[in-house]
């Protein structure tokens, strides 16, 4: 009896190591070219945090390339201003009074009711106003852009295998900017054809900091901003959590401390 249990233990120990080992081949082929390299994030890690100056050339360069087909549909203005946001300032705890966060909303169109006539009339943004939509629906995004829709930015780290270190081989995966029939060769997308053509190159924009702007810094500054939007509370998550494993160390010690005092004096 004992025997044929460690028999059908056994073949089924083989069994499923044999079919794992098969199955790694497989997914790697169908990865195709899937080109993705790890990069060294400041905000990776438990204690990491993300880098401020970073992220507000990475606002930059979604606002003046990227926001012309992407929305950034989870997010207000005012969250720019926010604690851990990229332009938060201690002198303004609430931002809708951050006159940087006034400016860039003022930067915007967004659509509103007129309050007399009822009718839609454009006017510029407020810090509580959301970022406006780019297209009106997705027929409309699909027309612009060559059958494909631009995905909304706000949360596309989380959304993605391979997070920012994705968004960051994509944004630098392009090996040309020819297409064929609006399609781009991209190692990073998978499959390789992305209809999405190269959205950054050499001093596109003018950085307000004087960095200079290749698309490679370009690049991992907006994949930096994203990964904020994506995770605006993740500053506070660390700290909390840090904090809250100290308590429990300590509280740990104070117990045995305490245990050894009571029992300090009984046999045991
Ligand atoms: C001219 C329009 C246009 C611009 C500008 C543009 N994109 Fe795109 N983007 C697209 C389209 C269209 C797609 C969908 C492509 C597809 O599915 O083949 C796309 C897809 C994406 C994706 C999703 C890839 C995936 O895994 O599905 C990301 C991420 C992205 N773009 C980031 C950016 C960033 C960051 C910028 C600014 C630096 C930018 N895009 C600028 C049109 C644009």
């Amino acid at each position: 009896m004992l025997k044929t249990i460690t028999k059908a233990f056994a073949t089924v120990a083989i069994a499923s190591t044999s079919l794992f080992a098969i199955s790694i081949p497989a997914k790697a082929a169908g990865g195709g070219e899937h080109k993705i390299e790890k990069q060294n994030w400041g905000f990776n890690g438990p204690f990491g945090t993300y880098n401020r100056p970073a992220m507000q050339r990475g606002y930059q360069v979604y606002k003046e390339v990227c926001s012309s087909c992407h929305a950034l549909e989870h997010l207000s203005f005012r969250h720019l201003g926010d604690k851990g946001g990229p332009f938060y300032d201690a002198e303004f705890p609430n931002p809708n009074d951050n006159p940087v966060v006034k400016a860039f909303a003022k930067d915007w169109t967004v659509e509103r009711i007129d309050q007399d006539s009822g009718d839609p009339m454009d006017d510029t943004g407020i810090p509580a106003d959301k970022f406006p939509d780019i297209f009106p629906n997705a027929i409309a995004a699909a027309a612009s852009n060559g059958g494909a829709v631009p995905p909304d930015l706000s949360i596309i780290i989380p959304a993605r295998t391979g997070g920012a270190d994705y968004i960051f081989a994509l944004l630098t995966g392009y090996d040309s900017d020819e297409s064929h029939d609006g399609v781009y060769h991209n190692a990073a997308f998978p499959g390789g054809a992305i209809k999405m053509a190269p959205p950054l190159f050499d001093d596109l924009i003018e950085y307000a900091d004087g960095t200079k702007a290749t698309s490679e810094q370009m690049a991992r500054d907006v994949t930096e901003f994203l990964a904020w939007s994506g995770d605006p509370k993740m500053e506070v998550r660390k700290t909390v959590g840090f904090a809250t494993f100290l308590f429990l160390f300590i509280f740990a010690l104070l117990l045995f401390m305490t245990y050894k005092e009571v029992w300090k004096d009984v046999e045991h």
